[in-house]
């Protein structure tokens, strides 16, 4: 049984689902907490507990990406405690509600910073993930992606069978340029967006946490699901207090009825 206030909140979010025409979400590493994957910040994150990573990752894999290649597959980068979390993580209620959403016709689109894959193997089809996915390799030249599992790593570091670039696991890594055909998507579903919704994202990364803002600016209402205050909480509409998993399949249920 939800509390009043946290009741109301849903309410609220659902009758701006009602009004929307295409609403569009940011989706953020709280949207994977009940699915076992630690958080990066707030409560528990693993940079509040550890500090924060080295960030030459991009300068490591420019200088050699053979090298880079090597280290990546001996001791898959991304930290031990993270890497083995997202390889046993499944999508979690709140993936599968956002996608219920957009199977309802009620968000057109999420925009993920998270590298999990998890809100595709939940079943949404209109995904851009700003900050790429762990499960793939992208083209340094021409931008071709690729499944992991199916590039040949035998010779290293690998080339792109289209035009025979280098290929890179497609995690953005700190100073690496966000991919130009994410980012593009990004600003035409902000510009796009008549309703925000933020969930599981402390919201200080930019550009992801550009485009509520953006949205905010030309009129749209924003809805926050965190259970922590943000760096988006002041500009918030509708505010939900709650973990995703329980928040998110609510507002489903509220919205099944007519
Ligand atoms: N449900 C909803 N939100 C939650 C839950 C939950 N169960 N548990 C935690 N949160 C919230 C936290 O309160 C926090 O605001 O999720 C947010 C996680 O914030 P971060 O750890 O900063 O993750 P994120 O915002 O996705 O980070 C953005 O920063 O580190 C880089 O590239 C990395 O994509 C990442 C980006």
């Amino acid at each position: 049984m939800m509390d009043a206030a946290l009741d109301k909140t849903l309410r609220d979010a659902a009758a701006l689902f009602r009004r929307s025409r295409y609403a569009v979400a940011l989706t953020g590493a709280g949207l994977s907490a009940e699915s076992g994957i630690p958080t990066y910040r707030g409560t528990g994150g693993v940079w509040t507990r550890f500090g924060e990573p080295t960030i030459d990752g991009w300068d490591l894999f420019c200088q050699d990406p053979e090298a880079w290649w090597k280290l990546s597959i001996e001791h898959r980068v991304g930290g031990s405690e993270f890497s083995a979390a997202i390889d046993r993580a499944v999508p979690n209620a709140a993936h599968y509600a956002m996608a219920e959403l957009e199977q309802m016709g009620r968000l057109a689109h999420v925009i993920t910073q998270n590298i999990d894959n998890l809100q595709n193997v939940a079943g949404s089809r209109h995904v851009t993930e700003i900050h790429g996915n762990r499960a793939k390799a992208r083209c340094m030249s021409c931008g071709l992606r690729y499944r992991l599992e199916s590039i040949d790593l035998a010779t290293l570091p690998p080339h792109c069978a289209e035009c025979g670039g280098v290929l890179k696991n497609d995690v953005v890594m700190f100073g690496e340029p966000i991919p130009a055909d994410a980012l593009e998507e990004c600003y035409r579903q902000a510009f796009r967006a008549d309703l925000f919704l933020v969930v599981g994202t402390s919201a200080v990364v930019y550009p992801a946490a550009e485009f509520p803002l953006m949205a905010k600016r030309r009129g749209a209402p924003l809805i926050e699901i965190n259970p922590e205050e943000t760096a988006l909480s002041d500009l918030a509409d509708v505010i939900i207090r709650g973990p995703a998993a329980v928040t998110v399949p609510a507002l489903v249920e509220l919205l099944l009825i007519p």
